[in-house]
């Protein structure tokens, strides 16, 4: 099993919606003993209601103001493994307070047409619903790619991996 980290610092897992940052997430806090938060459970939380009833009644830039506030704040505390929505890099501000104090960021990679195989059934994430979901995981792809690259200090391909040795790759990181 791979060693907890040298030091006190925090883990910031991003990627593309369902790439599993929440469930390697879990896992990953629970072998550091490190606080596990998810910035949509954090979200959900304040608004208590769903992120996608936010999108219908308020439309996305509201969402976006509220994911930054909630980034901000869970990226200023220390060892704790957070798990972000898969839009959050596309605010600077949001990249800048991912990589601060320490935090090392994490890119759980998977393409397209392995995150449309796993999200056939979803229900719940907006901008996926009506209409082709690989189209606009493609699209989606295109804009963010470069962006999670550009956060990370390391990219983890997360397509066909499995969990736990998911879980080690990032560990041993
Ligand atoms: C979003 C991804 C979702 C959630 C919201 C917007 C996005 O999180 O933050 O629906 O812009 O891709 P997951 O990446 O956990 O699905």
């Amino acid at each position: 099993m791979a060693a907890s980290p040298p030091q006190a610092v925090s883990i910031v897992l991003v990627g593309m919606p369902g790439c599993g940052k929440s469930t390697v997430g879990r896992h990953l806090a629970r072998q550091f003993g490190y606080r596990f938060t998810d910035s949509d459970s954090d979200i959900e939380a304040r608004l208590g209601h769903s992120i996608r009833e936010h999108f219908e009644r308020y439309g996305e830039a509201s969402f976006r103001d509220l994911e930054q506030t909630v980034i901000g704040e869970l990226s200023g505390e220390g060892r704790v493994v957070l798990a972000t929505g898969g839009g959050a890099v596309l605010r600077e501000v949001n990249r800048l307070a991912l990589r601060r104090g320490g935090n090392r960021v994490v890119y759980l990679r998977s393409s397209p047409e392995e995150l449309a195989r796993r999200l056939r059934h979803d229900t719940q994430r907006p901008l996926l619903q009506g209409g082709d979901a690989l189209k606009k995981l493609r699209d989606l792809f295109r804009v963010r790619d470069p962006l999670y690259r550009e956060v990370a200090h390391y990219v983890i391909d997360a397509g066909r991996t499995s969990l736990p040795t998911l879980v080690n790759l990032v560990a041993m990181q």
